[in-house]
């Protein structure tokens, strides 16, 4: 397990905090399969009613570890922790609620797309490098990111790498309120207190008519897992980390 995801639990609140600073919430195997078992608990157990994801002040996340990228890169074994995340987050029954504050890169801002509620700060970015990385959308964000934008704002974000600022993702209907700073994990907080306080039974079944069946989400969590697998071991992808990792070197 890994100290870098922090669990925690305000009564039927689960909060799945990001918290690796230095790295700017960069998120590594370790930490993508600690919050599959996050929100597995969660799930199973009947107390919990709303998930919670909090990054840390200016940081949510920077995406995917660039490094554990370079080394499927490079021939190593990828594993199933994304792909285990992923799944959970994609299926899960309770409501997920997010409070992003600044970097939220690559997953950092696919993961929103999942959520029911999400509230950001005037600083924060959604930005998803995809296509310049070599890569392709992950987080079946090439289904959801069109529905929810459209195919030319979605096509800003996921193809040309635009970065979306809070204020435009809230016009878009992204996200639910932009909020201060200093506000941000208690508004998020009290929302989740908000929804856990709603008749369970009811919400779920509103809920789950709301997103309608899973099975064309994770359909295409696979789809892009395909491509994405691939692109990894690409000459592109290999010489986008390379640049990367090599600039953090030279700084
Ligand atoms: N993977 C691994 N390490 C990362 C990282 C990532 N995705 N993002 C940031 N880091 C590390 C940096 O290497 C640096 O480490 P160091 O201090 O040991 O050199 C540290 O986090 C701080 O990052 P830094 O770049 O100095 O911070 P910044 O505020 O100037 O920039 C970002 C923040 C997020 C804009 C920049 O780090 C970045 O572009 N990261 C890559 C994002 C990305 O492409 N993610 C994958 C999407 S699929």
């Amino acid at each position: 397990m890994t100290d870098h995801i922090l669990i925690e639990r305000r009564g039927a609140v689960q909060i799945i905090r990001l918290n690796r600073p230095d790295k700017k919430n960069a998120i590594t195997r370790a930490m993508y399969a600690a919050m599959a078992a996050a929100l597995a608990a969660g799930e199973a157990d009947p107390p919990v009613r709303v998930h919670v994801f909090l990054g840390v002040p200016g940081a949510f996340s920077a995406g995917n570890d660039l490094a554990d990228f370079m080394a499927v890169a490079m021939g190593g074994e990828g594993g199933n922790e994304v792909w285990d995340f992923l799944l959970a987050l994609a299926q899960a029954q309770k409501p997920l609620v997010s409070g992003v504050d600044g970097i939220a890169v690559g997953i950092g801002a696919t993961l929103n797309l999942h959520c029911d509620v999400t509230i950001a700060t005037p600083r924060t970015a959604f930005h998803t490098p995809f296509v310049d990385l070599g890569l392709v959308p992950e987080a079946a964000s090439s289904l959801l990111a069109p529905k929810l934008l459209g195919h030319q704002r979605a096509f800003a974000l996921l193809c040309l790498g635009e970065p979306l600022p809070a204020e435009s993702a809230l016009a878009a209907g992204l996200i639910h309120a932009v909020v201060a700073e200093d506000r941000l994990e208690a508004e998020a907080l009290a929302m989740a207190e908000k929804i856990a306080a709603k008749p369970p039974q009811a919400l779920r079944i509103a809920r789950d008519l709301m997103r309608g069946p899973r099975d064309a989400v994770v359909a295409r969590i696979q789809e892009e897992g395909e491509h994405f697998r691939a692109r990894l071991k690409s000459d592109e992808a290999r010489s986008a980390f390379a640049a990367f990792l090599a600039r953090k070197k030279s700084a």
